[in-house]
């Protein structure tokens, strides 16, 4: 009895989280990483791998002036409080392989919202706070990283968060 009650519960939480996958991807890892954030609905546009590999990516390991490189601080072992969401490029290479992408684009796709960018601290957090940047918690370790949301590389993290497709026109 007891048994058979514990199959079916397995079983009705196999069902619901099918729907969640199915239905948002980014579900789980979303309400983990902002608490608060409203449910996603069927709606909420899915992060492009694709986009992020050969459009975000770069950004992470590019010099900004008067800046240090996102990957320098956040490629670490967090010892100095910025958390490792990248990895250490192996030796020789100018870019992440195929498998620590897929792992950077995991851990990334934590610190956003789909679909919302105002919520989502990948987008909030290094900007500026006169540019609407988020602030209010603490102020961000790597300093204004965007001076402002005219910045372009500020503009393709947020296209990324937006639910943008390499190639692809805008859903907007
Ligand atoms: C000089 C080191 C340094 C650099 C460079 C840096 N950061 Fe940070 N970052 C930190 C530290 C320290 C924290 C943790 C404290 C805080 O919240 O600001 C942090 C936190 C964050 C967070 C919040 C993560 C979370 O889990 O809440 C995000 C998002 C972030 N950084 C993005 C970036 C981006 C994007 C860049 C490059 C454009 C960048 N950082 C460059 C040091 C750095």
């Amino acid at each position: 009895m007891i048994a058979k009650i514990s199959l079916i519960a397995i079983g009705a939480s196999l069902v619901v989280a099918a729907g969640i996958l199915y239905a948002a991807p980014f579900t789980a890892a979303q309400s983990a990483g902002a608490p608060g954030a409203p449910p996603a609905s069927a709606s909420t546009p899915s992060l492009n791998y694709e986009f992020f590999k050969t459009r975000v990516e770069p950004i992470f390991l590019k010099k900004r002036p008067g800046h240090a490189r996102c990957y320098v601080c956040h490629s670490g072992s967090g010892d100095g409080g910025a958390p490792p969401y990248l990895e250490k490029l192996s030796p020789g290479s100018t870019s992440w392989d195929e498998e620590q992408s897929r792992r950077i684009f995991r851990r990334v796709s934590r610190l956003v919202v789909p679909g919302d960018p105002s919520q989502s601290r990948l987008v909030m957090h290094p900007l500026a706070p006169e540019a609407g940047g988020d602030y209010s918690n603490r102020v961000h370790g790597g300093g204004r990283q965007f001076e402002s949301q005219d910045d372009p590389d500020w503009k393709t993290i947020d296209q990324w968060v937006r639910g943008e497709k390499e190639g692809a026109p805008s859903p907007q």
